[in-house]
């Protein structure tokens, strides 16, 4: 199988577990916000790499999808909050419309509610051994030190002069902590050891940083229709992004280093690392 036959199987593993999430006890309307935004066409990466990162330990992909999707729920959330008018205010996700502009402001901060507790809820009926460390570092990660540290920051940062130590916090809290989460779950709860897991943290943090960097610069300079969004406003509202500090040059530069240490973190794993090296090529050279 090569890397992309890779990516599709595991990506369709985690959609098929989403869709039959029964999220019982739901109102019909909040289950429909919650799913518009669940189900729609993302890159599912977080998802991939919760059972990639367990299969590379000696693990299985199944015994890691309630992760993987807990894991692709609590992202859902972020971005349902993430495109409000109180935050960025964007109309346009995954080439659809906002959940806000479909169903109003209220039930799109209850849909992102919904989808946060619900990851925990999910993660919670795993009787997996390890599904409480599993499950602490995701908690860390998208919590108040972690992606919504890495928010608050981007909010109220916002029109302030471009400063590259805030910019590493930014992008290390809203994008590399909740990328880096699913490859020190899927490896915990394989069994890896302490060693293995702290490359694991390692190969998220950089590949996360990466991936974010490449999301300014997509911003800049991708293409609307692929990305599914609308672009060019991190400049228009004064975000802070790599870009802004360093210039288009040496951003593409310094993701490029990042994904090197990325891909040397996994040295560790020998040839079961490969998926997840392709995974950080793929991460830098995306288009969407
Ligand atoms: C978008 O994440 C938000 C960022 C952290 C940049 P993705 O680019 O992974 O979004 P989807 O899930 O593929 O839509
Ligand atoms: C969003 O970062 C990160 C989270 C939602 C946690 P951005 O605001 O740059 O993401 P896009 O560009 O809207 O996808
Ligand atoms: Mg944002
Ligand atoms: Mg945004
Ligand atoms: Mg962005």
């Amino acid at each position: 199988m090569n890397f992309q036959e890779q990516m599709n199987g595991y990506k369709q593993q985690v959609e098929a577990y989403l869709e039959q999430l029964p999220m019982s006890g739901a109102p019909e309307q909040l289950k429909e916000a919650m799913r518009y935004s669940l189900l729609s066409n993302g890159k599912r990466l977080r998802g991939i790499l919760t059972l990639s990162s367990c299969e590379m330990a000696g693990g299985s992909a199944e015994e890691a999808l309630p992760f993987a999707a807990a894991l692709e729920m609590i992202h859902a959330y972020s971005l349902i909050h993430d495109d409000l008018p109180a935050m960025d205010n964007d109309t346009l996700r995954r080439g659809k419309p906002t959940n806000h502009v479909v169903y109003g402001e209220a039930l799109a901060i209850l849909a992102g509610d919904g989808l946060l507790t619900h990851a925990f809820e999910v993660m919670a009926q795993s009787a997996h051994p390890r599904a409480f460390d599993a499950l602490r570092e995701i908690v860390k990660a998208a919590g108040i030190g972690g992606m919504l540290a890495g928010q608050t920051l981007d909010v109220t940062m916002q029109g302030t002069e471009p400063n590259m130590d805030l910019v590493r916090d930014i992008h290390q809290g809203k994008t590399a902590a909740l990328l880096t989460a699913p490859v020190t779950a899927g490896l915990i709860l394989a069994g890896a050891s302490p060693m293995q897991t702290e490359s694991g943290r390692r190969y998220g943090y950089h590949l996360g940083m990466a991936f974010q960097i490449v999301d300014d610069l997509l911003d800049l300079e991708g293409d609307p229709e692929l990305m599914g969004k609308t672009l060019g406003k991190d400049e228009e509202e004064g975000k802070l992004t790599w870009p802004a500090c360093v210039g288009v040059e040496w951003a593409r530069q310094d993701a490029e280093d990042h994904i090197r240490h990325a891909k040397s973190a996994l040295t560790v794993f020998g040839t079961r690392a490969a998926f997840l090296q392709s995974l950080a090529d793929f991460s830098l050279h995306r288009a969407q």
